[in-house]
């Protein structure tokens, strides 16, 4: 069992993922979690604050400079040991594995080794007790910092997950695409990524809020706009791949390789997550 830090929680707490260095898109969530008088301590980032964006080193310092609470992602863990690749398996040749040669090579020469000094004393888990339950924030899977769990991963791989981690259930980020379900009472939830649209035609991006209430807790995805168009041109600028920097406008990815094909057939179709109260269990 992975060491963790324990959080109690009696205020609601901000969850987000992905940044991507893509500081328009911070910028905003930073305001408006002060618009809805979210203290720092109270916001948990899920991992990859670097990735496919324009602003690596900015975003970083700008998260840092926050105080809200961090996961390590798979693209902290490559960064701070200055690894080959951002560690998230693509298969070589593949369109993601191009695309991300690319930004990875341009992140990592932004990032300063104060910063990869940070990223590497990032935990790797953190448990949260709120509204009567503990739950486990993760990065990717349970076993492994870059394993993809999507909405459409199969319940008892979820459960299984989900008995190993010792809590009620798990937040989990990573593959970019936010989602909750209850599964035999035990919860998984991803918040989604800031950095990315959610490949539904939009550019908007998700995070969410869990709040306790009456002997539970409710979790609630949100919507975020920002100035997409700042940071889609810095990235041109910036030669980085047009595939991502246009999606950032049009909020359909450039590659579907990592996707299963329940997400695949979703491409294009506006995002309808309803809130979801979930009892303690
Ligand atoms: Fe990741």
């Amino acid at each position: 069992m992975p060491k963790t830090s324990l959080i109690h929680a009696d205020d609601p707490l901000l969850i987000f993922g992905g940044a991507y260095s893509n500081l328009e898109a911070t910028q905003a969530m930073l305001a408006e979690a002060a618009r809805r008088g979210v203290a720092p301590a109270n916001i948990i980032c899920t991992g990859d604050v670097v990735a496919y964006c324009a602003d690596a080193q900015a975003t970083l310092d700008l998260v840092m400079q926050s105080g809200v609470r961090v996961v390590m992602g798979n693209c902290e863990e490559s960064l701070a040991v200055s690894a080959d690749d951002c560690g998230c398996g693509f298969e070589a040749g593949t369109a993601c594995d191009l695309l991300s040669a690319t930004w990875y090579a341009y992140a990592a020469k932004q990032v300063r080794d104060d910063q990869r000094a940070w990223m590497g004393a990032l935990p790797r888990r953190l448990d949260i007790e709120i509204g009567g339950s503990r739950l486990a924030v993760i990065h990717g899977g349970v076993e492994q910092i870059a394993g993809y769990v999507f909405a459409s991963t199969n319940a008892a791989e979820k459960s299984r997950q989900i008995a190993l981690t010792g809590a009620d259930g798990v937040i989990g980020g990573h593959c970019g695409l936010p989602f909750t379900q209850i599964i035999d009472g035990r919860l998984w939830h991803n918040a989604g990524a800031i950095g990315m649209p959610a490949n539904e035609g939009a550019p908007r991006v998700w995070f969410s809020m869990v709040t306790p209430e009456g002997g539970g807790i409710r979790v609630s995805h949100h919507a975020l706009d920002y100035d997409h168009a700042t940071a889609a041109s810095k990235m041109r600028a910036a030669g980085l791949p047009m595939g991502y920097a246009d999606a950032l406008s049009s909020g359909l990815w450039p590659s579907l390789d990592v996707l299963p094909q329940t997400e695949r057939r979703a491409t294009g179709a506006p995002l309808d997550l309803p809130d979801i109260f979930w009892p303690a269990p």
